[in-house]
C-alpha cells in the first residue's frame, strides 16, 4: 500500500490538536513570555489550538476572590494583546468546563495514591514541612482532565510540567486498559525551548517567587524604574566592560535584531559607556517591542464585552469536543452516557 503524504491528504485527517493551560496567578512578566507565551502563540499558526487560563488550578494558591478574577481578566487581556487570535486558537476558561471537573472524578478512580505521592508539587510543599491539602495533591488529576477532555494531541509545556503529562500518559493507559476501549487519546508533550535566559532585576532567573520580574504591560514609568534597578557590577563609566555577564545585555537580546546586539556589544567593550545609559537603551529597546501589543491591550480594556465574547465562545468550542469525550469515558465505566448538561 503506498501511504499518501501529508501534503496529499485533506488536512483535516491529521490535524492535530495542541492544548495548553496558563494559570493566572498573577500579571506575565518578561520571563513567562520569552519562555512560553510567545511560544504557545506562535503555535496557534500551525494546529488547532486550545488555550485556557487556569482558573481551577489557581484556586489551589489564589484565595482572595476578587484578585482571582483580575487575574483571569488580566490574562485574557494579556494573551490577546499579545498576539493570541481568538480566529485561530480557542481561549476560555477552565471553570467554564464543568465536563472537565467531572472526568476528574473518573480519573481519580484509576490514579494510584504512590503516583501522586511522587508529584513534585505536593512533595515539595511536604518536604518544607508544610501542610498540602487535597486539591494540590490531586493537582495533577485535573490537568490530566484538561489534557484529555479535548483529545490533545500535543500540549506545549516547560520542563517542570512533563511529570505533570507522564501522569496524564499513565492515567489514560490505566483507565483505556481497566475499561477496554479506546477512550482517551495519549497525549505528548512538547517541551518548549527554555534556552532564553531571562534575568530577573537581581541577576537570577526571572520568577516571581524570587521577587525579581518585570512584568510585559507596565505602565512606562514604572517599567522604566524596574530597567533602572538591574543589578550590575561596580566598574565605572569609562572602563570596559563584559557584555555576556551583564544582565541588561542579556535582555536586550531578546528584543533586538542580531546588528544592534553587536553595536551595543562593541560599546559594551569600548568602555566610554555607564550602565545607565544602557538601561535607557534597554528600557526604550522594550517600550518600542512591546508598542502595538500596548496598544491593543488598551483597545481591549475599553471593550471588556468583547474579550467575554471570545471567551464564551472559546468555550464553547471547547466543550462541544468534552462532552463528546466525556460521553466516551461515561459509557466505557457502565454510567449514563449522556451527562446531566444533557438531560
Ligand atoms: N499546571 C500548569 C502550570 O502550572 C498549568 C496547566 C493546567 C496546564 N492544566 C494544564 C498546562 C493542561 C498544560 C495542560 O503551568
Amino acid at each position: 500500500m503506498v501511504i499518501p503524504l501529508r501534503s496529499q491528504l485533506p488536512w483535516k485527517v491529521f490535524s492535530m490538536r495542541v492544548l495548553s493551560g496558563i494559570q493566572p496567578t498573577g500579571r506575565f512578566h518578561l520571563g513567562n513570555y520569552f519562555g512560553a507565551i510567545r511560544q504557545y502563540i506562535a503555535l496557534q499558526n500551525n494546529e488547532q489550538a486550545f488555550y485556557f487560563i487556569a482558573d481551577l488550578h489557581a484556586l489551589t494558591t489564589v484565595r482572595n476572590p476578587a484578585e482571582l478574577q483580575e487575574n483571569v481578566q488580566n490574562a485574557a487581556l494579556d494573551l490577546l494583546a499579545l498576539g493570541l487570535n481568538p480566529n485561530q486558537a480557542a481561549l476560555f476558561r477552565q471553570s467554564d468546563i464543568p465536563e472537565v471537573t467531572e472526568l476528574t472524578w473518573l480519573l481519580m478512580t484509576v490514579t494510584q495514591m504512590s503516583l501522586l505521592e511522587k508529584c513534585h508539587a505536593y512533595k515539595d510543599k511536604i518536604a518544607k514541612g508544610l501542610a498540602a491539602d487535597a486539591g494540590l495533591f490531586t493537582y495533577p488529576v485535573l490537568m490530566a482532565a484538561d489534557i484529555l477532555a479535548y483529545d490533545s494531541n500535543t500540549v506545549p509545556v516547560g520542563l517542570d510540567q512533563v511529570q505533570h503529562l507522564e501522569v496524564t500518559r499513565d492515567l489514560a493507559l490505566r483507565f483505556n486498559h481497566i475499561y477496554q476501549q479506546e477512550v482517551f487519546v495519549l497525549p505528548e508533550a512538547h517541551v518548549i525551548d527554555a534556552s532564553a535566559k531571562v534575568p530577573g532585576t537581581d541577576g537570577e532567573k526571572m520568577s516571581k517567587s524570587y521577587g525579581n520580574t518585570i512584568d510585559i504591560f507596565e505602565p512606562p514609568k514604572q517599567l522604566r524604574k524596574k530597567f533602572m534597578s538591574i543589578k550590575t557590577d561596580s566598574i565605572p563609566v569609562e572602563g570596559a566592560k563584559d557584555p555576556e555577564r551583564d544582565s541588561i545585555f542579556l535582555l536586550y537580546q531578546l528584543f533586538a535584531t542580531d546588528a544592534e546586539q553587536s553595536e551595543l556589544a562593541a560599546r559594551y567593550r569600548a568602555g566610554g559607556m555607564g550602565y545607565g545609559d544602557a538601561k535607557q537603551i534597554l528600557y526604550e529597546k522594550a517600550m518600542n517591542y512591546f508598542s502595538a501589543a500596548r496598544e491593543r491591550r488598551m483597545q481591549l480594556e475599553a471593550r471588556p464585552d468583547d474579550v467575554e465574547d471570545v471567551l464564551r465562545a472559546g468555550a464553547a468550542k471547547a466543550r462541544t469536543k468534552a462532552r463528546e469525550v466525556l460521553s466516551r469515558a461515561r459509557n466505557a465505566c457502565g454510567l449514563n452516557p449522556r451527562h446531566a448538561g444533557e438531560l
